[in-house]
C-alpha cells in the first residue's frame, strides 16, 4: 500500500469532524466572517433588511436569497477592494416570509422574489491585516440582476421563431434569468451563469396538445398543471398554454460584463439550451476558448463548445469586442465515455474492475456548428433549443447528474463533479457502466477527463475516476487507492475549485451520510492523491456552494440554511447566521488563519 506523506501544500490542516451544528465550523486555528447576507444593501438607497415589512423594490436593492456561484474579481482601479459576484439560484418562500400560504402566495410576495432571483455584482472592501470582506453598499459598479432584467440573446438561434413570444416578436431579447446555479470567469474577464432547473417556474404543460411540444416539454422536465410558485398568476408568460416559447428563453448560459454597469447582459445560444449547472473556460495554445458544461439531472449529458475565433489580450475597447463574439461562433460537443474494462467487471456495487480503475476513453460528438446542424433530423436552430433531444440522438453517454466542472489550472486535467444517481440501474432505466458504476447511486463520484495530447479542442479524451464517494468503510468507495482509514468521509460532490497549489476543493449538496454539507480539499498527486480533508461544513439544511480558495482565504456561499421539510420562520430548520428570534439567511463566508497567513500552510 501506499504510505502518505506529510498533507501537501494548502491541505495542511486537521479535517474537522463531521456534525449536525446549526453553524459554520472550521479547523482549529481558522476563523470566519459573514460577508454579506440575504437582504443588505447593495444598491445605493437600499434600506435595511426588515423581515416584518419586506418589500419588493427594497429586494431589488438588496442581496438576493439563495446565494451559489461565486466569483471574486480583482479591481485594478481601486487596491485593497475586490469585486464579488453572485448568483441567487432560488426562492424558499416558506422560508422568506413568515406565513406564508403556498396556495394564495401575494404579488408582494411573487415580486420579491422575482427580485431574489438572479445575480448581485457587489464591491467589497479588504482589511489587509485580517483578510476582512466588507460590502461598499452603493459602490458605482454594484449591481444586481433580476428575473425582470432586459436580455438579450446572442450567437446562432437569437431571432429564431422558437424564441418569440408575443411581448418579443423578434426573439431576441427576454426578461430576467432563473434558477443560476454554478458558472465560471472567462479569460477576457466577464462571468458565465447557468440558467439550471428552469422549468419548475413554469405552469400548465399538462394543456399543451400539440405533440412535438409536449414531447419537448417534457423532455425539460414540464409537466403538470399550476407551478409551484403560482406566478402564472401574475405573468402569463410562466403560463406554457399561453405563451408556448417563454420556457425556451431559459435554460442558457448568461454572460455579464461586471466590470461594465452599463453593459447588457446576454443569453448565449451557441452553448446549448439544457439545465446548465455551470460553464468553465479553457484556452487552446491557438487562443480559442473551450466551455465545459454539465446538465445536471439525472441520465443527462456532459457537453463542450470551442469557439472559432481567438482571445485577443488586453482590456481595451477592440479586444473587448473581438471577445464579446468568442461564445457565439463555434461548435458545440457532447460527450460519449467508453470503458476499458469488460462490462461484466462493472457490477453496479462499485466494487473495482480487474485492472484496478475505472476508466477508459471517450469522444466528442459535434451537434452543431453556426447554421450547421450535425444531428439528422434537426436543423442548427433545433440543435440549440432542444440540446437535450439533439444529445439522445447521437448516443452520448448518460451520466450520474454532471454538476459543476473544472479544468486544473497547470495539468488541463478537467473534474467533473457526479452528484448522484437514485434510478441509476431502477426497472426500466439505464445500468451501471464504467464511468458511473454504481446502481443507486447516494454518494456520487469526481471524474478526470484527460484531452487527447492535451488539446482541449480535442475530439477524443481518456479518462478516470478520482474518487468514488461515501462512507470509506463501505467497499464500493474508492479514494484514488489512498488509505480509506484516512480520508474524511465525502457525499454528493457539487461545485468544485482549486487552489493555487493546486488541490482540488469539492463542495458537497445533500450529504446523505446524514451530516451536514461541506468543503473538502483533495491532493491530486503523488503519495496523497486522493487523500480527502474536510475544511468546513454548513449549517442544518445548507448546502456548500461557490466556493473560491485564494492562497489567505476561503469563501464560500450558505445556501439555503434551514430547507427542511416543514420547516417555517415560525418553526425554524436554521437559525444561522444572526441566532435566535431571527430568520435564516442565505450568506457569503470569509474563512482566514487567525493571526493571518496562507491556508493549509
Ligand atoms: Fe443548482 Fe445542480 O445544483
Ligand atoms: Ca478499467
Ligand atoms: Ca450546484
Ligand atoms: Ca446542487
Amino acid at each position: 500500500g501506499r504510505h502518505p506523506g506529510r498533507s501537501p501544500r494548502g491541505l495542511d490542516f486537521r479535517p474537522v469532524a463531521a456534525n449536525r451544528a446549526d453553524a459554520v465550523t472550521v479547523p482549529d486555528g481558522y476563523e470566519q466572517q459573514v460577508v454579506i447576507r440575504w437582504g443588505d444593501p447593495v444598491l445605493r438607497g437600499a434600506p435595511a433588511f426588515d423581515p416584518a415589512r419586506q418589500r419588493a423594490a427594497a429586494q431589488a436593492a438588496q442581496f438576493g436569497y439563495n446565494c451559489d456561484y461565486l466569483a471574486l474579481l480583482d479591481l485594478p482601479s481601486e487596491r485593497s477592494r475586490r469585486l464579488l459576484v453572485a448568483n441567487h439560484e432560488y426562492t424558499d418562500e416558506e422560508l422568506m416570509f413568515a406565513g406564508y400560504d403556498p396556495e394564495n402566495p401575494t404579488r408582494e410576495q411573487v415580486e420579491i422574489a422575482w427580485a431574489a432571483h438572479g445575480m448581485s455584482v457587489v464591491v467589497l472592501d479588504e482589511e489587509r491585516r485580517s483578510g476582512a470582506l466588507r460590502p461598499v453598499a452603493g459602490h458605482r459598479l454594484n449591481r444586481r440582476i433580476t428575473a425582470t432584467t432586459p436580455f438579450e440573446f446572442t450567437g446562432p438561434a437569437a431571432g429564431s421563431s422558437l424564441l418569440r413570444t408575443s411581448a418579443d416578436p423578434t426573439g431576441t431579447r427576454v426578461l430576467g434569468t432563473l434558477n443560476n446555479c454554478g458558472g465560471g470567469k472567462t479569460p477576457w474577464g466577464t462571468v458565465l451563469s447557468g440558467e439550471e432547473n428552469f422549468n419548475q417556474y413554469f405552469a400548465n404543460a399538462e394543456a399543451v396538445t400539440d405533440r412535438q411540444t409536449a414531447a419537448r416539454l417534457a423532455r425539460y422536465g414540464l409537466a403538470g398543471g399550476a407551478s409551484e410558485r403560482k406566478w402564472e398568476r401574475f405573468d402569463e408568460r410562466f403560463d406554457v398554454s399561453r405563451e408556448p416559447n417563454e420556457v425556451n428563453r431559459y435554460g442558457w448560459v448568461i454572460e455579464i460584463d461586471p466590470l461594465d454597469p452599463e453593459s447588457g447582459p446576454r443569453k448565449l445560444t451557441a452553448l446549448g439550451r439544457l439545465k446548465h449547472e455551470a460553464a468553465e473556460p479553457r484556452l487552446t495554445r491557438d487562443g480559442r476558448v473551450v466551455i465545459y458544461m454539465g446538465d445536471d439531472e439525472r441520465f443527462d449529458y456532459f457537453y463542450k463548445y470551442v469557439s472559432d475565433g481567438r482571445v485577443h489580450s488586453g482590456n481595451g475597447l477592440a479586444a473587448r469586442r473581438h471577445n464579446r463574439r468568442l461564445l457565439d461562433e463555434g461548435t458545440l460537443y457532447v460527450a460519449r465515455f467508453t470503458g476499458n474494462s469488460p462490462a461484466g467487471q462493472i457490477d453496479g456495487t462499485g466494487a473495482l474492475p480487474e485492472d484496478g480503475e475505472f476508466d477508459g476513453t471517450g469522444e466528442w460528438i459535434p451537434l452543431a456548428s453556426g447554421t450547421r446542424s450535425f444531428v439528422p433530423g434537426m436543423t442548427a436552430e433545433e440543435v440549440y433549443v432542444f440540446t437535450r433531444l439533439a444529445a439522445d440522438r447521437v448516443g452520448a453517454t448518460k451520466m450520474d447528474r454532471p454538476e459543476d466542472v473544472e479544468p486544473h489550472p497547470s495539468t488541463g486535467t478537467v473534474y467533473i463533479a457526479l452528484t448522484n444517481n437514485s434510478n441509476r440501474g431502477a426497472a426500466g432505466q439505464p445500468g451501471p457502466d464504467e464511468v458511473n458504476p454504481r446502481n443507486a447511486n447516494r454518494h456520487g463520484q469526481v471524474v478526470e477527463v484527460m484531452e487527447s495530447r492535451n488539446d482541449p479542442a480535442a475530439t477524443r479524451f481518456s479518462w478516470r475516476l478520482l474518487l468514488v464517494c461515501g462512507d470509506p468503510a463501505d467497499p464500493g468507495t474508492y479514494f484514488a487507492g489512498f488509505p480509506k482509514d484516512q480520508v474524511s468521509p465525502i457525499s454528493c460532490p457539487d461545485n468544485l475549485a482549486f487552489d493555487p497549489h493546486g488541490n482540488l476543493w469539492i463542495a458537497t449538496d445533500g450529504n446523505a451520510l446524514g451530516s451536514n454539507d461541506g468543503l473538502f480539499g483533495v491532493a491530486l498527486d503523488g503519495q496523497n492523491r486522493g487523500q480527502v480533508k474536510q475544511f468546513l461544513t454548513v449549517p442544518i439544511g445548507a448546502e456548500t456552494c461557490g466556493p473560491i480558495v485564494e492562497e489567505d482565504r476561503v469563501l464560500v456561499a450558505v445556501q439555503h440554511p434551514g430547507e427542511l421539510d416543514g420547516a417555517t420562520p415560525e418553526n425554524p430548520g436554521s437559525v444561522w447566521p444572526d441566532g435566535p428570534g431571527h430568520l435564516a439567511r442565505p450568506s457569503v463566508v470569509n474563512v482566514t488563519r487567525e493571526h493571518g497567513g496562507r491556508i493549509g500552510a
